[in-house]
C-alpha cells in the first residue's frame, strides 16, 4: 500500500516525503512542477536512501489522475498541491479557484471512484481571518480576506460535505501556522521564485547579501515591540504532524481540523534577533509601512493536535533559523 502525495516536490511536501520514506511508507508523488523543481526528488532520495515514484502531472488532469489510482495500490492521500501566494490570488482569482478547488474536486472524484477515502489536507491558519483573538482554537468562526484564503475555507467545506454524504471517508484538515526552516541535511528547503514575500526567506537572502535590508512591515501594532507576531513552526515538525494525522485517518473515520503550530508567538524583531544569534550574521533592517491584509498577532492553541494526534512541535526558533540558513548557504540559488 502506498501514500499518494500531491504537491510532493514543493516545500512542505518534500519534507513530508522524507519523513514518510524514513518511516517505511511507499510514496507516490504527483506534481506539475508549477512551483517546484524535479531536482527535489533526487535530494529526497539522497537523504533517505530510498526511491519514490514520480508523476509529472496536473491534478486537474482527470484521466491522468485515474491512471495514477489504476496503476497503484493507494491507501491514503496527502494533498499539498495548490497555489499559495496571497497577493497573486488577488490579481488572478480565477486561476486560484480553478487550480485549488477544481484540482481538489478532481482528486476527490478519483479517490471516490477507486475507493480511497483517507485524506490529509493542507489548510492554513489564514482561515481564522482578521477578527479572532490568539491563541486560536479550531472551533472559531472562519473567514478570509483574499481568494487564496477562500480556497482553503471552501475546500474544508467541500471535504466536510463529502464526509457528511459518506461516513466511510476519513479526513484531517491541517491548519498550518508559519512553516520556516529546512531539513537539517541542508539538501531540501524553500525555493521561492523572485523576491520572497515571506519573512524567513527574505531574511536568509539579506544574510546572503542578495538583498540589501529587511523591510519590517509596521512597528505600530499593538504588540510588545510594535512588530507583527506569528507562530513559526519548523517544517520538519510540520512534516511529522502529517504522519501522525495519516495514522489517525487510516485507523478511524471522521473529519477533524487540527492546528499545527508551536503555540508560541514571536515578533518580527524577535525573529531577526534569533537569526542573528543562531547564525552570527547581521540583518540590517528598516521600518516600513504595514503590509495590507496583515494582522498584529496570530498564534495557535496546538493542544488538540497533542491530545488527539499525539503530536507537538519539538524544534525551537534557533533550530528554525540555523536550518533555514544552512539551506541558503548550501544552495545559494535554490535547486537551480
Ligand atoms: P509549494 O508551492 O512549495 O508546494 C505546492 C506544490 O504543488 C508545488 O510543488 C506545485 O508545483 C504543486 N502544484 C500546484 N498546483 C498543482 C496542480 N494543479 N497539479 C499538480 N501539482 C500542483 O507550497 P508549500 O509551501 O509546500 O505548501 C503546500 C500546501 O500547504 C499548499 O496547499 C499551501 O497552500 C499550504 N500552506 C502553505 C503554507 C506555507 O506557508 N508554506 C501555509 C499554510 C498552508
Ligand atoms: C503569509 C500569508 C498567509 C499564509 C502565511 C503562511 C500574506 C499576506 N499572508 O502570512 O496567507 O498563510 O504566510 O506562511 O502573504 N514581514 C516583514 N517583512 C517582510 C516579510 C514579512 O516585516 O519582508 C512580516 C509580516 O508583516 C508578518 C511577519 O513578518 O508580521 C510574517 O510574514 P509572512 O512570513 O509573510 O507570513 P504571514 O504574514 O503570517
Amino acid at each position: 500500500m502506498s501514500i499518494l502525495v500531491t504537491g510532493g516536490t514543493g516545500y512542505i511536501g518534500s519534507h513530508t516525503c522524507v519523513e514518510l520514506l524514513d518511516a517505511g511508507y511507499d510514496v507516490i508523488v504527483v506534481d506539475n512542477l508549477s512551483n517546484s523543481k524535479i531536482k527535489a526528488i533526487d535530494h529526497i532520495e539522497g537523504i533517505t536512501g530510498k526511491i519514490l515514484k514520480f508523476y509529472k502531472l496536473d491534478i486537474l488532469n482527470r484521466e491522468g489522475m485515474y491512471n495514477v489510482f489504476e496503476e497503484n495500490d493507494i491507501e491514503a492521500v496527502i494533498h499539498f498541491a495548490g497555489l499559495k501566494a496571497v497577493g497573486e490570488s488577488v490579481e488572478e482569482p480565477l486561476r486560484y479557484y480553478q487550480n485549488n478547488i477544481t484540482g481538489t474536486l478532481v482528486l476527490c472524484e478519483a479517490m471516490q471512484r477507486y475507493g480511497v477515502k483517507n485524506m490529509v489536507f493542507s489548510s492554513s491558519a489564514t482561515v481564522y481571518g482578521m477578527d479572532n483573538e490568539s491563541p486560536l482554537t479550531e472551533d472559531l468562526p472562519l473567514s478570509a480576506t483574499n481568494p487564496y484564503g477562500w480556497t482553503k475555507i471552501m475546500i474544508e467545506q467541500i471535504l466536510r460535505d463529502t464526509y457528511a454524504s459518506d461516513g466511510t471517508w476519513s479526513i484531517a484538515l491541517l491548519r498550518y501556522f508559519n512553516p520556516i526552516g529546512a531539513h537539517e541535511s541542508g539538501r531540501i528547503g524553500e525555493d521561492p521564485n523572485g523576491i520572497p514575500n515571506n519573512l524567513m526567506p527574505y531574511i536568509t537572502q539579506v544574510a546572503a547579501g542578495k538583498r540589501k535590508m529587511l523591510n519590517i512591515f509596521g512597528n505600530d501594532y499593538d504588540t510588545p515591540d510594535g512588530t507583527g507576531i506569528r507562530d513559526y513552526i519548523h517544517v520538519v515538525d510540520l512534516a511529522k504532524g502529517h504522519l501522525k494525522a495519516l495514522q489517525k485517518v487510516i485507523e478511524s473515520n471522521g473529519i477533524d481540523a487540527y492546528n499545527l503550530g508551536t503555540g508560541i508567538g514571536y515578533s518580527v524583531l524577535d525573529v531577526v534577533k534569533a537569526f542573528e544569534k543562531a547564525t552570527g550574521k547581521e540583518i540590517p533592517y528598516v521600518m516600513a509601512d504595514r503590509r495590507a491584509g496583515d494582522i498584529a498577532s496570530c498564534y495557535a492553541d496546538p493542544s488538540k493536535a497533542y491530545r488527539e494526534l499525539g503530536w507537538k512541535a519539538e524544534k525551537d526558533i534557533y533550530d528554525m533559523c540555523k536550518d533555514a540558513w544552512r539551506w541558503q548557504v548550501n544552495n545559494p540559488n535554490g535547486y537551480e
